[in-house]
């Protein structure tokens, strides 16, 4: 895309409501069992700070980076591991957090690479559940904002790597 604008779609404010209410539910599916929060990044590193601010139940932090996209906006179906989890997550209830479910390809190689880990418990979280074009059959736990196709940027999410310090998410569209 060479020529394209930003339209604004999730508000701050917006985001910030869905945010707190993804927190409860999980401080009341968890209630004060410790919690293993698995980021992906780049993408969620914004959905985790303000997450586990929400969540009123103890939580540990820890990372993966995982990439399936080029610079260009369609998934090519290979996930590639480039950063590996640092703490053992064995025998314990782990959520992992992505910035948006697309294909699912991402999440799905995720999630089979740490149950061979034997987590007690292991569900997912994402900001955005995108639903046109998923290829596998997965679906997230919890879920902050739905759309169903188009691609977004802002609060974490980039095109080519900008605007995941915008403070709400904005569709990209050709101009
Ligand atoms: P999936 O493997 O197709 O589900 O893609 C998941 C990954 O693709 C996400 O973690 C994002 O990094 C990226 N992605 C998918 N859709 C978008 C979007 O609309 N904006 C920014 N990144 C996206
Ligand atoms: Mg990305």
């Amino acid at each position: 895309m060479s020529d394209y604008e930003l339209k604004p779609l999730f508000s701050r404010e917006r985001i910030a409501a869905e945010v707190a209410r993804v927190g409860r539910e999980i401080s009341s599916d968890y209630e004060g069992r410790e919690v293993v929060v698995v980021g992906v990044l780049k993408g969620s590193f914004l959905f985790v700070a303000d997450l586990i601010r929400a969540i009123n139940a103890p939580v540990v932090v820890d990372f993966v980076r995982l990439a399936s996209y080029g610079a260009e906006m369609s998934s090519a179906g290979i996930v590639e591991m480039r950063k590996d989890l640092e703490i053992s997550i064995r025998d314990r209830d782990v959520i992992i957090v992505e910035d948006i479910v697309d294909s699912g390809y991402t999440l799905d190689y995720l999630c089979n690479k740490l149950l061979l880990q034997d987590p007690r418990s292991l569900k997912v979280c994402t900001l955005i559940d995108k639903r046109a074009r998923r290829e596998k059959d997965i679906e997230a736990d919890y879920v902050g904002l739905t759309i169903e196709e188009g691609f977004i940027v802002g609060y974490g999410l980039d095109y080519d790597e900008r605007y995941r310090d915008l403070p709400e998410i904005c569709l990209v569209e050709k101009a």
